[in-house]
């Protein structure tokens, strides 16, 4: 049973074929580079994230040589764009889930916040899809329909006008409890003549395509993050783990019950499989590659690959707040601006580099610590995967700082096999979420090396530089 799974994300367009036990045949990526602009704009042109769906998907079954049972499709979660359903055609750009512009959006309606966090488990911010949902009507088209950017891709796919559970719980239009659209919050963001997708399982088949050879079953639709909880077998309650990609996401497993944060962080729904919904509480810290190709563009790094090479063995007191598109949970300042303190003439690029991998680690453990105020237990370890996971220097400071052993993912492809797995549920009823997820060993385990005092030291001095960063509104 060979699956194409393929992970449409925010910095390219990963696709791999399974085989039998999940083993990778062939891998065919795409980058894409989203348009930074300034006063908070992220777009991405949705023609060119179609086309590296195809052109990855097909160079990756070509490379595999093998027909597929299944194309499984990881997506970004928050992404979304207008389009025509007649002919599907794009009428706007990709609104990136780091556009900061739909802050106006949310500040319109702060008196519903309490309200939106108890029906949906998210924080008015403009992160979420409805937002920009809404920003997209009143600034760029009232034509069409606006979708996250899964629902137009399986359209062009397939014909179908889906989009799974994980997926809608990121809108803030979902009720989370009952995993239905609800009008109220439709009502709220004026989006309550909008067509709105049919809300579907994970493991759901929503139609067959030929864009990759055969007619071969569209099914394994999740969020990107989701997917990679779900590859790393975070199956228990209480399990978590954290992504290094465009941004650096913490997920853990919540199980069957939607208890919402009281530590500012988000609740949604992990995944729809067998008729059984997961939840999970997460946290984001919005820049982490993102940080490091802006280091990369100021000329510090020529890419993450230098990272541990160019970091100085500390940061000589220098700390990052890496707040490049605002800050998320539990600051939620779309406002936030990044900032350097503790530098002198000493200061060399070095001890910059070796700042802003350690701000990425320092907010990383700062999340951790929330989780596990909802939890109401300490996390006991993190699982990690993600690109930034090569850089030791990274992963030696998220261990320093959170004080947790970091093991890492030994496959560099955990969201798609995430997406995969879904597939497999879908295409053999025998099988349940531990058989096409466990049984897999950490590649690395970094333990912690700082003391607790020393840790904590540290996270109190990026607390106050955090808090120095966020906007007069937020103050
Ligand atoms: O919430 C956005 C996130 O899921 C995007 O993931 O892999 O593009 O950083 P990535």
């Amino acid at each position: 049973m060979h699956i194409l799974a393929i992970d449409q994300g925010t910095s390219g367009t990963k696709a791999i074929v399974t085989g039998a036990d999940g083993a990778v045949l062939a891998i065919a990526e795409e980058p894409l580079r989203p348009a930074y602009r300034p006063g908070g704009a992220v777009e991405q042109d949705p023609v060119a994230l179609l086309d590296s769906v195809l052109t990855a998907g097909r160079r990756a079954v070509a490379e595999a040589g093998v027909p597929v049972a299944a194309v499984a499709l990881a997506n970004q979660g928050e992404t979304v764009l207008a389009w025509d359903r007649a002919t599907g055609a794009p009428l706007t750009p990709a609104i990136v889930w780091q556009d900061r512009r739909a802050e106006s959006v949310c500040a319109a309606r702060a008196g519903s916040a309490g309200r939106v966090a108890a029906l949906t488990g998210l924080v008015l911010d403009p992160y979420f899809s409805a937002p920009k949902m809404r920003w997209i009507r009143e600034r760029l088209t009232t034509a069409g329909v606006v979708t996250t950017t899964d629902t137009w891709l399986v359209h062009r796919l397939c014909g179908a006008f889906v989009t799974d559970a994980s997926t809608a719980s990121r809108s803030l239009l979902l009720d989370l409890d009952e995993g239905r659209w609800h009008d109220e919050l439709l009502d709220l963001f004026g989006l309550g003549g909008e067509a709105l997708p049919d809300v579907v399982a994970s493991d759901a088949v929503v139609g067959t395509t030929t864009a990759f050879g055969g007619d071969v079953p569209v099914t394994g639709l999740i969020v990107d993050q989701q997917a990679a909880l779900l590859a790393e077998a975070c199956l228990a309650p209480g399990t978590a783990k954290c992504t290094y990609g465009t941004g650096a996401f913490l997920l853990a497993q919540l199980g069957g019950a939607a208890a919402r944060s009281r530590s500012g962080l988000s609740t949604s729904i992990a995944w729809r499989l067998r008729d059984r919904v997961d939840h999970c509480v997460d946290g984001q810290v919005y820049t982490a590659a993102s940080a490091v190709r802006w280091l990369t563009d100021l000329g510090l790094v020529t890419g993450a690959d230098e990272l541990d090479t160019v970091a100085a063995a500390g940061s000589d007191g220098v700390l990052c707040v890496p707040a490049l598109a605002g800050l998320a949970a539990p600051w939620w300042d779309a406002g936030a601006t990044a900032s350097f303190s503790g530098m002198t003439l000493s200061t060399g690029r070095g001890h910059l580099v070796r700042a802003v991998l350690e701000g990425v680690a320092a907010q990383v453990a700062a999340l951790a610590a929330l989780v596990g105020d909802d939890l109401g237990t300490p996390l006991t370890t993190l699982r990690v995967d993600g690109g930034l996971t090569r850089s030791r220097v990274l992963m030696q400071a998220q261990a320093d700082l959170a004080q947790l052993p970091v093991e890492v993912y030994p496959s560099p492809h955990a969201t798609p096999l995430g997406a995969a797995a879904c597939a497999a549920l879908a295409l053999d009823p025998a099988l349940g979420p531990a058989d096409v997820t466990g049984g897999w060993r950490p590649a690395a385990t970094y333990e912690p090396r700082w003391s607790p005092e020393r840790a904590a030291e540290h996270l109190g001095r990026w607390h106050a530089a955090a808090g120095a960063t966020l906007s007069r509104a937020a103050t």
